[in-house]
Protein backbone atom coordinates (compact mmCIF):
# COMPACT_ATOMS: atom_id res chain seq x y z
CA UNK A 1 0.00 0.00 0.00
CA UNK A 2 1.00 3.66 -0.70
CA UNK A 3 2.75 5.01 2.63
CA UNK A 4 1.93 8.48 1.19
CA UNK A 5 -2.03 7.41 0.94
CA UNK A 6 -4.22 9.96 2.96
CA UNK A 7 -6.38 8.64 6.27
CA UNK A 8 -9.39 9.92 8.11
CA UNK A 9 -8.46 11.80 11.12
CA UNK A 10 -10.70 12.87 14.34
CA UNK A 11 -10.73 14.67 17.35
CA UNK A 12 -8.08 16.69 15.94
CA UNK A 13 -7.36 20.37 14.15
CA UNK A 14 -6.69 19.09 10.47
CA UNK A 15 -3.95 20.09 8.60
CA UNK A 16 -5.03 21.60 5.32
CA UNK A 17 -4.55 18.88 2.91
CA UNK A 18 -7.07 16.70 4.85
CA UNK A 19 -10.04 19.14 4.45
CA UNK A 20 -13.03 18.61 2.86
CA UNK A 21 -14.30 21.12 1.25
CA UNK A 22 -14.65 24.67 2.41
CA UNK A 23 -13.00 26.74 -0.46
CA UNK A 24 -15.39 29.05 -0.85
CA UNK A 25 -15.43 29.84 3.06
CA UNK A 26 -11.97 29.54 3.41
CA UNK A 27 -12.27 32.58 0.55
CA UNK A 28 -14.52 34.30 2.41
CA UNK A 29 -12.74 34.40 5.51
CA UNK A 30 -9.63 35.34 3.48
CA UNK A 31 -11.12 38.36 2.06
CA UNK A 32 -12.48 39.36 5.81
CA UNK A 33 -8.66 39.23 6.82
CA UNK A 34 -7.74 41.00 4.36
CA UNK A 35 -9.99 43.62 4.55
CA UNK A 36 -8.42 43.54 8.26
CA UNK A 37 -11.86 42.76 10.03
CA UNK A 38 -13.16 41.43 13.31
CA UNK A 39 -14.83 37.95 12.67
CA UNK A 40 -17.08 36.34 14.62
CA UNK A 41 -16.90 32.57 13.17
CA UNK A 42 -19.79 30.82 14.81
CA UNK A 43 -20.48 26.84 14.23
CA UNK A 44 -21.58 23.81 16.22
CA UNK A 45 -19.04 21.71 18.23
CA UNK A 46 -16.62 19.55 16.17
CA UNK A 47 -18.18 21.52 12.73
CA UNK A 48 -14.33 22.52 11.54
CA UNK A 49 -13.90 25.77 13.11
CA UNK A 50 -10.21 25.45 14.46
CA UNK A 51 -8.92 23.34 11.08
CA UNK A 52 -10.78 26.45 8.91
CA UNK A 53 -8.74 29.04 10.86
CA UNK A 54 -5.69 26.92 11.04
CA UNK A 55 -6.09 26.84 7.09
CA UNK A 56 -6.74 30.49 6.87
CA UNK A 57 -3.50 31.29 9.39
CA UNK A 58 -0.93 29.10 7.62
CA UNK A 59 -1.91 31.06 3.90
CA UNK A 60 -1.85 34.28 5.77
CA UNK A 61 1.92 32.90 7.74
CA UNK A 62 3.20 32.41 4.52
CA UNK A 63 1.73 35.07 2.00
CA UNK A 64 2.46 37.86 4.52
CA UNK A 65 6.31 38.64 4.79
CA UNK A 66 7.25 38.94 8.86
CA UNK A 67 3.49 38.27 9.78
CA UNK A 68 2.87 36.94 12.96
CA UNK A 69 -0.86 34.66 14.23
CA UNK A 70 -1.62 35.06 17.57
CA UNK A 71 -3.86 32.10 17.98
CA UNK A 72 -5.07 31.80 21.74
CA UNK A 73 -7.77 29.59 22.99
CA UNK A 74 -10.31 30.86 26.13
CA UNK A 75 -11.59 27.25 26.11
CA UNK A 76 -12.42 26.83 29.94
CA UNK A 77 -10.88 30.01 30.82
CA UNK A 78 -11.21 30.74 34.51
CA UNK A 79 -9.67 34.36 35.72
CA UNK A 80 -7.75 37.19 34.34
CA UNK A 81 -4.64 35.32 35.65
CA UNK A 82 -5.54 32.43 33.32
CA UNK A 83 -6.68 34.71 29.93
CA UNK A 84 -3.29 36.45 30.31
CA UNK A 85 -1.54 33.15 30.47
CA UNK A 86 -3.50 32.10 27.26
CA UNK A 87 -2.83 35.35 25.70
CA UNK A 88 0.93 34.85 26.31
CA UNK A 89 1.25 31.29 25.38
CA UNK A 90 -0.16 32.03 22.35
CA UNK A 91 2.24 34.77 21.64
CA UNK A 92 5.08 32.99 22.78
CA UNK A 93 3.90 29.95 20.21
CA UNK A 94 3.36 32.16 17.61
CA UNK A 95 7.08 34.25 18.00
CA UNK A 96 8.63 30.05 18.48
CA UNK A 97 7.31 29.74 15.05
CA UNK A 98 8.96 32.47 13.07
CA UNK A 99 12.19 31.94 15.34
CA UNK A 100 13.87 29.98 12.12
CA UNK A 101 13.80 33.45 10.49
CA UNK A 102 17.00 35.13 11.00
CA UNK A 103 16.93 38.09 12.82
CA UNK A 104 13.45 37.70 13.83
CA UNK A 105 14.27 37.53 18.23
CA UNK A 106 15.98 40.47 17.89
CA UNK A 107 13.31 42.45 15.89
CA UNK A 108 10.85 41.42 18.54
CA UNK A 109 12.90 42.02 21.82
CA UNK A 110 11.63 45.49 21.76
CA UNK A 111 7.80 45.21 21.76
CA UNK A 112 7.69 42.74 24.53
CA UNK A 113 8.74 45.55 27.24
CA UNK A 114 7.70 44.31 30.48
CA UNK A 115 7.29 40.20 29.23
CA UNK A 116 10.72 38.58 29.04
CA UNK A 117 11.25 35.88 26.29
CA UNK A 118 12.95 32.93 27.98
CA UNK A 119 13.89 30.44 25.28
CA UNK A 120 14.80 26.77 26.11
CA UNK A 121 16.38 24.33 23.94
CA UNK A 122 15.10 20.45 24.45
CA UNK A 123 18.01 18.46 25.19
CA UNK A 124 17.30 15.72 23.36
CA UNK A 125 15.71 16.77 20.13
CA UNK A 126 18.10 19.99 20.26
CA UNK A 127 14.33 21.79 19.54
CA UNK A 128 14.07 25.41 20.53
CA UNK A 129 10.98 26.50 22.72
CA UNK A 130 9.84 30.07 24.11
CA UNK A 131 8.12 31.25 26.37
CA UNK A 132 7.14 34.79 28.01
CA UNK A 133 7.45 35.93 31.88
CA UNK A 134 5.43 38.60 33.60
CA UNK A 135 6.55 41.94 35.48
CA UNK A 136 7.82 39.73 38.75
CA UNK A 137 9.15 36.76 37.27
CA UNK A 138 7.38 33.93 37.89
CA UNK A 139 4.01 34.21 35.40
CA UNK A 140 3.86 38.05 37.13
CA UNK A 141 1.76 36.23 40.00
CA UNK A 142 2.41 38.83 42.60
CA UNK A 143 1.10 42.15 40.21
CA UNK A 144 -2.75 42.87 39.86
CA UNK A 145 -4.28 40.19 36.76
CA UNK A 146 -5.85 43.13 35.00
CA UNK A 147 -2.14 44.64 34.58
CA UNK A 148 -0.72 40.92 32.91
CA UNK A 149 -3.82 41.02 30.02
CA UNK A 150 -2.92 44.21 29.72
CA UNK A 151 0.74 43.83 29.14
CA UNK A 152 0.33 41.16 26.51
CA UNK A 153 -2.49 43.24 25.34
CA UNK A 154 0.07 45.82 24.30
CA UNK A 155 2.95 43.66 23.20
CA UNK A 156 0.49 42.80 20.74
CA UNK A 157 -0.38 46.03 19.76
CA UNK A 158 3.61 47.22 19.33
CA UNK A 159 4.10 44.35 17.26
CA UNK A 160 1.12 45.17 15.19
CA UNK A 161 2.63 48.81 14.64
CA UNK A 162 5.71 46.80 12.96
CA UNK A 163 4.18 43.55 11.35
CA UNK A 164 1.33 42.26 9.98
CA UNK A 165 -0.13 40.55 12.83
CA UNK A 166 -3.19 38.18 12.66
CA UNK A 167 -4.95 37.91 16.44
CA UNK A 168 -7.31 34.34 16.43
CA UNK A 169 -9.17 33.57 19.58
CA UNK A 170 -11.36 30.27 20.00
CA UNK A 171 -13.94 29.66 22.05
CA UNK A 172 -13.81 33.06 22.51
CA UNK A 173 -17.50 32.93 24.39
CA UNK A 174 -15.77 31.45 27.83
CA UNK A 175 -14.30 34.99 28.72
CA UNK A 176 -18.15 35.69 29.62
CA UNK A 177 -17.57 33.98 32.64
CA UNK A 178 -14.83 35.93 33.77
CA UNK A 179 -15.60 39.10 35.66
CA UNK A 180 -14.58 41.63 33.71
CA UNK A 181 -12.85 40.15 30.66
CA UNK A 182 -15.18 41.43 28.44
CA UNK A 183 -14.53 45.14 28.82
CA UNK A 184 -10.95 44.80 29.58
CA UNK A 185 -10.42 42.78 26.18
CA UNK A 186 -13.00 45.38 24.60
CA UNK A 187 -11.38 48.31 26.00
CA UNK A 188 -7.66 47.05 24.67
CA UNK A 189 -9.04 45.63 21.18
CA UNK A 190 -11.12 48.41 20.20
CA UNK A 191 -7.56 50.10 19.70
CA UNK A 192 -5.92 47.83 17.78
CA UNK A 193 -7.37 49.14 14.70
CA UNK A 194 -6.23 47.30 11.38
CA UNK A 195 -5.52 44.46 13.17
CA UNK A 196 -7.84 41.44 11.65
CA UNK A 197 -9.00 39.77 14.57
CA UNK A 198 -11.01 36.10 14.71
CA UNK A 199 -13.25 34.84 17.15
CA UNK A 200 -14.52 31.65 17.08
CA UNK A 201 -17.16 29.53 19.09
CA UNK A 202 -19.72 26.92 19.38
CA UNK A 203 -22.13 27.76 21.68
CA UNK A 204 -24.68 30.36 19.96
CA UNK A 205 -26.65 31.60 23.03
CA UNK A 206 -23.40 33.04 24.19
CA UNK A 207 -22.34 34.72 21.71
CA UNK A 208 -25.80 36.34 20.62
CA UNK A 209 -25.81 37.25 24.19
CA UNK A 210 -22.28 39.13 24.25
CA UNK A 211 -22.05 40.09 20.20
CA UNK A 212 -25.60 41.00 19.71
CA UNK A 213 -27.31 42.30 22.66
CA UNK A 214 -27.15 46.35 23.46
CA UNK A 215 -25.20 47.23 25.81
CA UNK A 216 -23.11 44.58 26.46
CA UNK A 217 -18.84 45.09 25.62
CA UNK A 218 -18.82 43.72 22.71
CA UNK A 219 -21.97 44.68 21.11
CA UNK A 220 -21.73 44.81 17.51
CA UNK A 221 -17.65 44.41 17.61
CA UNK A 222 -17.32 41.54 14.66
CA UNK A 223 -19.05 40.52 11.65
CA UNK A 224 -20.71 37.40 11.94
CA UNK A 225 -19.54 33.93 9.77
CA UNK A 226 -21.12 30.34 10.16
CA UNK A 227 -20.27 27.22 8.60
CA UNK A 228 -22.64 24.66 7.46
CA UNK A 229 -22.91 21.04 6.70
CA UNK A 230 -20.50 19.79 4.04
CA UNK A 231 -22.27 18.70 1.09
CA UNK A 232 -22.77 14.61 0.42
CA UNK A 233 -21.11 15.41 -3.17
CA UNK A 234 -18.66 17.17 -1.57
CA UNK A 235 -17.40 14.10 0.63
CA UNK A 236 -17.87 11.28 -1.81
CA UNK A 237 -14.80 11.59 -3.62
CA UNK A 238 -12.75 12.68 -0.35
CA UNK A 239 -14.19 9.35 1.05
CA UNK A 240 -13.17 7.42 -2.05
CA UNK A 241 -9.87 8.52 -2.24
CA UNK A 242 -9.16 7.24 1.55
CA UNK A 243 -11.17 4.72 1.14
CA UNK A 244 -9.32 3.09 -2.14
CA UNK A 245 -6.29 2.24 -0.93
CA UNK A 246 -8.48 -0.32 1.37
CA UNK A 247 -9.88 -1.71 -1.82
CA UNK A 248 -13.48 -0.21 -0.88
CA UNK A 249 -15.66 2.47 -2.21
CA UNK A 250 -18.60 3.77 -1.02
CA UNK A 251 -22.14 4.66 -2.52
CA UNK A 252 -23.19 8.13 -2.52
CA UNK A 253 -26.76 6.36 -0.92
CA UNK A 254 -24.80 5.00 2.21
CA UNK A 255 -22.90 8.06 2.69
CA UNK A 256 -26.28 10.39 2.45
CA UNK A 257 -27.46 7.90 4.97
CA UNK A 258 -24.43 8.46 7.46
CA UNK A 259 -24.56 12.03 7.46
CA UNK A 260 -28.18 12.11 8.47
CA UNK A 261 -27.34 9.34 11.04
CA UNK A 262 -24.89 11.99 12.65
CA UNK A 263 -26.55 14.71 11.78
CA UNK A 264 -23.86 15.77 9.55
CA UNK A 265 -20.92 16.40 12.28
CA UNK A 266 -17.81 16.36 9.93
CA UNK A 267 -15.88 14.63 13.33
CA UNK A 268 -18.20 12.14 13.63
CA UNK A 269 -18.46 11.37 9.75
CA UNK A 270 -14.51 10.65 9.69
CA UNK A 271 -14.74 8.92 13.26
CA UNK A 272 -16.79 6.69 10.69
CA UNK A 273 -14.58 6.82 7.96
CA UNK A 274 -12.12 5.53 10.01
CA UNK A 275 -13.56 2.96 11.06
CA UNK A 276 -15.07 2.18 7.20
CA UNK A 277 -11.55 1.97 6.76
CA UNK A 278 -10.16 -0.76 9.18
CA UNK A 279 -13.12 -2.47 10.13
CA UNK A 280 -12.16 -6.26 8.39
CA UNK A 281 -15.56 -7.02 8.05
CA UNK A 282 -16.52 -3.94 5.27
CA UNK A 283 -17.09 -5.53 1.93
CA UNK A 284 -15.46 -3.78 -1.27
CA UNK A 285 -18.62 -1.92 -2.27
CA UNK A 286 -19.99 -0.15 0.64
CA UNK A 287 -23.57 0.31 0.40
CA UNK A 288 -26.53 1.27 2.99
CA UNK A 289 -26.56 -2.61 4.68
CA UNK A 290 -22.72 -2.89 4.87
CA UNK A 291 -22.79 0.87 6.29
CA UNK A 292 -25.21 0.10 9.03
CA UNK A 293 -23.56 -2.59 10.29
CA UNK A 294 -20.03 -1.39 10.18
CA UNK A 295 -22.10 2.09 12.51
CA UNK A 296 -23.53 -0.72 14.86
CA UNK A 297 -19.90 -2.82 15.22
CA UNK A 298 -18.39 0.58 15.94
CA UNK A 299 -20.43 1.93 18.32
CA UNK A 300 -20.75 -1.48 20.29
CA UNK A 301 -16.83 -0.69 20.37
CA UNK A 302 -17.32 2.37 22.27
CA UNK A 303 -20.31 1.05 24.62
CA UNK A 304 -18.14 1.21 27.44
CA UNK A 305 -17.22 4.39 27.59
CA UNK A 306 -20.97 5.51 26.47
CA UNK A 307 -22.43 3.88 29.02
CA UNK A 308 -20.07 5.29 31.31
CA UNK A 309 -20.95 9.40 29.88
CA UNK A 310 -24.51 8.03 30.94
CA UNK A 311 -24.43 6.98 34.65
CA UNK A 312 -23.64 11.25 35.31
CA UNK A 313 -27.52 11.90 34.77
CA UNK A 314 -30.25 11.58 36.59
CA UNK A 315 -33.36 9.38 35.76
CA UNK A 316 -35.05 12.01 34.16
CA UNK A 317 -32.12 13.17 32.50
CA UNK A 318 -31.62 10.58 31.14
CA UNK A 319 -35.16 10.10 29.63
CA UNK A 320 -35.07 13.43 28.07
CA UNK A 321 -31.27 12.44 26.78
CA UNK A 322 -32.73 8.95 25.19
CA UNK A 323 -36.20 11.02 23.58
CA UNK A 324 -33.94 13.30 21.95
CA UNK A 325 -32.18 11.18 20.66
CA UNK A 326 -34.43 8.98 19.40
CA UNK A 327 -36.05 11.25 17.26
CA UNK A 328 -32.01 12.67 16.41
CA UNK A 329 -33.60 16.37 16.73
CA UNK A 330 -36.33 18.11 19.13
CA UNK A 331 -37.22 21.20 17.96
CA UNK A 332 -40.56 22.36 20.24
CA UNK A 333 -39.92 20.79 23.55
CA UNK A 334 -43.31 21.28 24.32
CA UNK A 335 -45.11 19.65 21.98
CA UNK A 336 -47.14 16.90 23.09
CA UNK A 337 -45.85 13.70 22.08
CA UNK A 338 -42.72 14.47 23.19
CA UNK A 339 -43.86 15.64 26.85
CA UNK A 340 -45.84 12.69 26.81
CA UNK A 341 -42.55 10.16 25.84
CA UNK A 342 -40.21 11.88 28.41
CA UNK A 343 -42.72 11.84 31.56
CA UNK A 344 -41.63 15.49 33.49
CA UNK A 345 -43.73 18.42 32.85
CA UNK A 346 -42.52 21.37 30.68
CA UNK A 347 -40.91 23.27 32.98
CA UNK A 348 -38.69 20.69 34.30
CA UNK A 349 -37.79 19.48 30.74
CA UNK A 350 -36.99 23.02 29.99
CA UNK A 351 -34.18 23.36 33.34
CA UNK A 352 -33.01 20.02 32.17
CA UNK A 353 -32.65 21.08 28.82
CA UNK A 354 -30.59 24.21 29.45
CA UNK A 355 -28.72 22.81 32.08
CA UNK A 356 -27.79 19.90 29.21
CA UNK A 357 -26.77 22.93 26.63
CA UNK A 358 -24.86 24.74 29.16
CA UNK A 359 -22.78 21.38 30.21
CA UNK A 360 -22.49 20.80 26.24
CA UNK A 361 -24.13 17.47 26.09
CA UNK A 362 -26.83 18.71 23.71
CA UNK A 363 -26.47 21.00 20.98
CA UNK A 364 -29.35 23.59 19.89
CA UNK A 365 -29.00 24.14 15.99
CA UNK A 366 -31.31 27.03 14.34
CA UNK A 367 -34.12 25.48 12.22
CA UNK A 368 -33.08 21.97 13.16
CA UNK A 369 -33.85 22.06 17.21
CA UNK A 370 -32.19 20.56 20.06
CA UNK A 371 -29.83 17.28 19.39
CA UNK A 372 -27.23 15.43 21.38
CA UNK A 373 -23.53 16.96 20.99
CA UNK A 374 -22.03 13.67 19.73
CA UNK A 375 -24.26 12.51 17.39
CA UNK A 376 -22.69 9.10 17.81
CA UNK A 377 -23.94 8.96 21.61
CA UNK A 378 -26.95 9.39 19.80
CA UNK A 379 -26.54 6.65 17.49
CA UNK A 380 -26.05 4.11 20.72
CA UNK A 381 -28.88 5.76 22.92
CA UNK A 382 -31.15 4.72 20.35
CA UNK A 383 -29.78 1.40 19.59
CA UNK A 384 -29.59 0.32 22.88
CA UNK A 385 -32.54 2.11 25.05
CA UNK A 386 -30.79 2.98 28.21
N1 LIG B 1 -13.60 20.35 6.32
C1 LIG B 1 -13.42 19.19 6.96
N2 LIG B 1 -13.03 18.09 6.29
C2 LIG B 1 -12.85 16.92 6.91
N3 LIG B 1 -13.04 16.75 8.23
C3 LIG B 1 -13.43 17.80 8.95
C4 LIG B 1 -13.64 19.08 8.37
N4 LIG B 1 -14.01 19.93 9.34
C5 LIG B 1 -14.02 19.22 10.48
N5 LIG B 1 -13.66 17.95 10.27
C6 LIG B 1 -13.62 16.87 11.27
O1 LIG B 1 -13.94 17.45 12.52
C7 LIG B 1 -12.86 17.30 13.45
C8 LIG B 1 -12.79 18.48 14.36
O2 LIG B 1 -12.36 19.63 13.64
P1 LIG B 1 -12.08 21.00 14.40
O3 LIG B 1 -11.33 20.73 15.65
O4 LIG B 1 -11.48 21.92 13.41
O5 LIG B 1 -13.57 21.45 14.73
P2 LIG B 1 -14.06 22.58 15.74
O6 LIG B 1 -15.34 23.11 15.20
O7 LIG B 1 -12.98 23.55 16.00
O8 LIG B 1 -14.32 21.68 17.03
P3 LIG B 1 -14.55 22.18 18.56
O9 LIG B 1 -15.97 22.59 18.63
O10 LIG B 1 -14.27 20.94 19.36
O11 LIG B 1 -13.60 23.30 18.83
C9 LIG B 1 -11.65 17.03 12.60
O12 LIG B 1 -10.68 16.25 13.27
C10 LIG B 1 -12.25 16.25 11.44
O13 LIG B 1 -12.45 14.90 11.80
MG1 LIG C 1 -12.07 24.15 17.83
Amino acid sequence: MNKKHKEFHYDTVLDPTNLCGRKAELKGLQVLIERKQRVVLYAPRRYGKSSLVHYAATKYLAEHKRSLVINADFMDVSSLASLADRLRLATARAISERMAVRGFLESVMGYLKNLSLVVDVDPISGTPSVSLKGTSGDFGRSIAPVQLVQECLDAIKRMHKDRPVLLIMDEFQDIHFVKEAEAILRAALQKMPGLPMLMLGSKRALLTEMFARSGSPFFGFGDEMTLGPIPVDTWLPYFNERLSPYGRRIHKQALAALCELVCEVPNSVCEFGFALCHDLQVPAEIDETAMKSCLQRLIQSKEQSLRYQMVHFSLTERSVIAEIARRRYVQQLGAKDFLTAVKPVLSAVQKIVARLVKSGFLEWEAGKGYRLSDPLVGVFLSAYPL
